[in-house]
């Protein structure tokens, strides 16, 4: 079928619009369902359209790669467990990155073996596919190397660094210069940016530590965003751009927010070498431990109570005992929520996603900023397996390398039971004060089993 442009494009937007539309529907959970079906409508629009416009080369490619593709999806989807989420995170961007590079790559066969010569604007947009393809497909892979401790997940920094890195820049800017004057398939200077844009990918990570990394993904993403928008210029697809330029936005958003949750800028994420300037003050005290049997006459009596979930819950999957408990508590008279910290656990939303699945009331979860006037009313708050997300240095030891993040006041609470499994700190890698304060209690142990012996007593 030899579909007209204008058929094209009418359908292109109306992809464009439920994209839109399923972006907007995912600020919400009660519509965050609506609208991922709705931009996997759009897409299935898009694909469909595009397949039958006329350039499609070979039918049986696309369907093995398309099986290929689903095949990894779906494994990939069922396979990999909740903590190691970032890292696939990190693997697709990087292949969104790869995906706009080859579109580019590809691209320029067309334009150089066309009937005319290709036009300064389409190779500028074929060489920025390219380099923030490539820089995208290099950097994640590094990232996905760290979130795994495939490879060192500290800072690597060494001498001159920044004189390399310009160097790379400079090199860049170099090649693509010498490969508009003289655009050819065999051209040295294409190899050099294609090989170039890889490297600085590499150089732009290997500086960020493993802390730090959440916060690259989501920048990353952004890249794979603006890597497919030069992609859909240089292939003339208005589709390619809108949605390539709806990841840029949102990454960068969402990049924006994690660094504002952290009280960080994004400068000083990317080049600081997290931690590495300043020692905290050490923390000293007695610890006062807990056990479950004791713990459980506190909650008895408790009126409110508030959990902090953080990343130990998503490691003990103790996400649907964390409900029951809840609920055994509602039933106790208790008023019970959740406390949401914007950076609990390892990506955006973790907390939400896992207390959706456990079928906790949205209703019930609470943000930093509305709950922590209330915390210095609440009884006892349980801190199930987060740590730097309530980690009072942040406000109180200008030494520390957190201060100045915002927290979760638990402390202010009349009770904190904290469950985790020993003294260890977070993945900060810094103390906890918290640990030491009179109104503390260390409930040790892995947080699904503690929160069951809970449930247990409560049950009994
Ligand atoms: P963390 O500070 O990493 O602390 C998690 C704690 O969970 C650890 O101290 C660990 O202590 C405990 N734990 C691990 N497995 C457990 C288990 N099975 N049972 C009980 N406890 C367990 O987590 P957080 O408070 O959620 O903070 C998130 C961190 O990630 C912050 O530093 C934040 O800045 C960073 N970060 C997050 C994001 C996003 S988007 N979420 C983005 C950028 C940075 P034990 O080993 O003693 O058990």
């Amino acid at each position: 079928m030899n579909l007209s442009a204008e058929l094209v494009n009418f359908a292109y937007i109306i992809s464009a619009a439920l994209f839109i539309l399923g972006l907007k529907m995912l600020g919400h959970p009660d519509s965050a369902r609506r609208g991922n079906l709705y931009s996997a409508v759009g897409m299935a629009l898009a694909i469909i359209v595009t397949l039958l416009a006329d350039s499609i080369v070979s039918f049986e490619v696309i369907a093995l790669a398309t099986l290929g593709g689903t095949v990894v999806g779906a494994l990939a989807a069922r396979l990999v467990a909740m903590t190691s989420m970032p890292e696939m995170v990190a693997l697709f961007n990087g292949s969104g990155g790869a995906a706009s590079l080859l579109v580019g790559w590809a691209a320029l066969y067309d334009e150089i073996l066309g009937t005319s010569a290709p036009s300064t604007f389409i190779l500028i947009t074929i060489i920025l596919s390219i380099l923030i393809g490539g820089v995208t497909a290099s950097g994640s892979l590094i990232a996905y190397g760290k979130l795994s401790e495939r490879m060192t997940t500290a800072a690597i920094v060494f001498a001159g660094q920044r004189i390399v890195n310009s160097l790379i820049l400079v090199g860049i800017v170099g090649s693509s210069v010498m490969f508009c004057l003289e655009p050819t398939l065999g051209s040295q200077w294409f190899w050099v940016l294609l090989a170039l844009s890889l490297v600085l990918g590499v150089m732009a990570v290997i500086p960020i530590g493993g802390a730090d990394m959440p916060v690259v993904i989501s920048l990353l993403n952004s890249y794979s965003g603006l890597a497919a928008c030069a992609a859909g210029f240089a292939i003339g697809n208005n589709l390619l751009i809108v949605a390539g330029s709806l990841v840029g936005a949102s990454g960068i958003i969402l990049t924006n927010i994690m660094c504002k949750a952290m009280n960080r800028s994004l400068a000083n994420v990317l080049f600081s070498g997290f931690g590495a300037a300043k020692a905290a003050t050490k923390v000293e005290g007695e610890v006062k431990p807990i056990v479950a049997d004791d713990a459980f006459l506190i909650l008895e009596a408790a009126q409110s109570v508030t959990f902090v979930p953080g990343y130990g819950m998503a490691v003990a999957q103790a996400q649907h005992v964390v409900r029951e408990l809840g609920e055994l508590l509602e039933k106790n008279g208790a008023e019970v929520n959740f406390a949401i910290h914007p950076v609990a656990g390892r990506m955006p939303g973790h907390m939400n996603v896992l207390l959706a699945e456990a079928n906790v009331s949205y209703e019930q979860l609470v943000e930093m900023d509305d709950i922590n006037p209330r915390l210095p009313n609440t009884d006892v708050v349980v801190v199930i397996g987060a740590n730097d997300v309530v980690n009072p240095a942040a406000r109180e030891d200008e030494n520390s390398p957190i201060y100045g993040m915002p927290i979760i006041n638990v402390d202010h609470a009349r009770t904190v039971f904290v469950l985790k499994r020993s003294m260890g700190s977070g993945f900060s890698g810094v103390d906890n004060p918290l640990f030491f304060k009179e109104n503390t209690r260390m409930l040790f142990g892995d947080a699904k089993q503690s929160i069951s012996a809970l449930v247990a007593e409560f049950k009994s």
